[in-house]
C-alpha cells in the first residue's frame, strides 16, 4: 500500500522526536545515577502504562461488546478487542515479571490496584491531559493524533532489546522489550493506516502535525521523568526541540510504500 505525501510529511515531522525519545533510554542505560531503585521505579511505571493505559481500554470495549457480538458488533471487531487485550495484558505481565525479579525478600509485590494508586506520575498525567484536550478541541482528528503518537514509534522496546547479552537486569529488560516490540509495531501501524482515508484537507494535516509534535514533546518529558531525569539542561532542551536526526521509518516492515 502506498501512502500520500501528506502522510509521509507527518512521519517526517515526528521522526526527529522519535530519535529524541530513544536518546532518553540510551542516556539512562549508561547513566551514573542509574540504580536498582531507578530500575524498579521505571518498571513499575511501565507496568502501570501497560495495564491502565494499554489493557483497560480493549477490556472495556470487549465487555461492552459482549452482548452485541454478531448482533450489532461484528465478530471480527470483537476478536480485534480480544487480541489487543491479550497483547496488552501480556505486556503488563512482561514488565511486572521483570520488576519482581528485582525485589529483595520481603519487598511488597506489585498488583494492578497498587499501580492504580501509586504507578502514575505527573508528566504522564500531563500527556494524558494534553491528549484529552486535543480530543475535546478537535474531536476525531484529536483521536487520530493520539493514536499516531501512541507508543512513540516503539523506541523504548527497540532500545531495550539492544541490552540483550549485557547480563543481569539488562537481560531481563531486553527480554520484556522483545516480548512487546512486534505487538506495539502493529499497534503503531493501526494509528497510521487509515489516516490517508480519513484526513481530507491541508488544514487537517497541519493540525495533525502540530498536535502530534506537541504530544511527542510531552512524551519526552514523560519518559525523562519515568527514568528519574537522566537528561537535563540544554541536552534536554535540544531533545524537546526535536533537534535530532530523524529516525528512519521502516517502510518495509510496515508493508507501506513511501511516495516517490
Ligand atoms: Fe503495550
Ligand atoms: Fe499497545
Amino acid at each position: 500500500m502506498s501512502v500520500s505525501s501528506s502522510l509521509a510529511n507527518l512521519i517526517d515531522r515526528n521522526a526527529p522526536f522519535w530519535t529524541a525519545e530513544a536518546e532518553i533510554f540510551r542516556a539512562y542505560w549508561e547513566w551514573e545515577g542509574r540504580s536498582r531503585e531507578t530500575d524498579r521505579l521505571w518498571l513499575v511505571r511501565q507496568s502501570y502504562k501497560e495495564f491502565w493505559d494499554g489493557f483497560v481500554s480493549p477490556f472495556e470495549q470487549l465487555k461492552a461488546a459482549f452482548e452485541k457480538i454478531d448482533r450489532g458488533i461484528g465478530r471480527h471487531e470483537a476478536l480485534d478487542f480480544a487480541a489487543t487485550l491479550h497483547e496488552e495484558f501480556a505486556h503488563y505481565v512482561a514488565f511486572a515479571d521483570a520488576y519482581e525479579e528485582l525485589l529483595e525478600p520481603g519487598d511488597p509485590r506489585l498488583d494492578p490496584e497498587k499501580l492504580r494508586l501509586d504507578g502514575d506520575w505527573p508528566e504522564n498525567g500531563a500527556l494524558v491531559q494534553l491528549r484529552k484536550q486535543h480530543k475535546e478541541e478537535f474531536g476525531d482528528l484529536g483521536h487520530r493524533a493520539h493514536f499516531f503518537t501512541e507508543g512513540g514509534y516503539c523506541t523504548l522496546y527497540a532500545e531495550g532489546m539492544k541490552l540483550a547479552g549485557r547480563g543481569g537486569v539488562d537481560d531481563l529488560i531486553a527480554m520484556a522489550c522483545k516480548r512487546v516490540f512486534d505487538d506495539e509495531f502493529e499497534h503503531m501501524l493501526k494509528g497510521i493506516i487509515g489516516l490517508d482515508a480519513e484526513t481530507t484537507s491541508e488544514e487537517e494535516w497541519e493540525s495533525l502535525a502540530e498536535m502530534t509534535v506537541a504530544q511527542m514533546q510531552y512524551r519526552i518529558h514523560m519518559r525523562n521523568a519515568q527514568f528519574s531525569y537522566p537528561v537535563e539542561g540544554t541536552a534536554l532542551d535540544r531533545l524537546v526541540a526535536g533537534d535530532c536526526p530523524a529516525m528512519p521509518f521502516d517502510w518495509k516492515r510496515a508493508g507501506l510504500t513511501p511516495p516517490s
